[in-house]
């Protein structure tokens, strides 16, 4: 049987706590070892307008202040994550957002906790949908 299915990407972040935590390398390693192939990488650090763009769907949370200043205390690793059917794979790889209901097996589920800060902090950012991947992607890579 050839493989017909389209060729997806994602857009993955390993977030400053994954970074200060000492965890891309986890996080690649479980992309690579799940046989996904890594097309683009760069640590850099977000800024507020970077993230405003990123996040535009949560601008008006309350809890996007927080999630602004956790995505900017520290520098994040941006990756292009490719192969058919990644963004659903990948999203089920980082588990459940709050880290606390995470299932064992998954990133946030085996790396994360509630740290008692009243926000979450859980790791991994992944695109949600293929119009998320190609957005995203285009935000973070914009030469690609
Ligand atoms: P992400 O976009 O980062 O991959 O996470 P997600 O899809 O699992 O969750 P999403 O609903 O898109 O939320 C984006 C990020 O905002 C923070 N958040 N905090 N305090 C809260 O209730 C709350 N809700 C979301 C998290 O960092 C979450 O990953
Ligand atoms: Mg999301």
């Amino acid at each position: 049987m050839s493989e017909t299915q389209a060729i997806e990407q994602v857009l993955v972040l390993v977030k400053p706590d994954g970074v200060a935590r000492g965890l891309i390398g986890q996080v690649i390693g479980r992309a690579e070892a799940r046989g996904y192939k890594v097309a683009r990488l760069e640590l850099r650090q977000a800024t507020a307008e970077l993230l405003a763009e990123h996040y535009a769907e949560h601008a008006a949370k309350p809890f996007y202040p927080a999630l602004v200043e956790y995505m900017t205390a520290g520098p994040v690793v941006a990756m292009v994550l490719e192969g058919a059917q990644v963004i659903t794979a990948f999203r089920a790889m980082a588990g459940a957002t709050d880290p606390v209901k995470a299932a064992p097996g998954t990133i946030r589920g085996d790396f994360g906790r509630d740290w008692g800060t009243g926000e979450i902090q859980n790791i991994v950012h992944a695109s949600d949908s293929p119009e998320s991947a190609a957005r995203e992607i285009a935000i973070w890579f914009p030469e690609a």
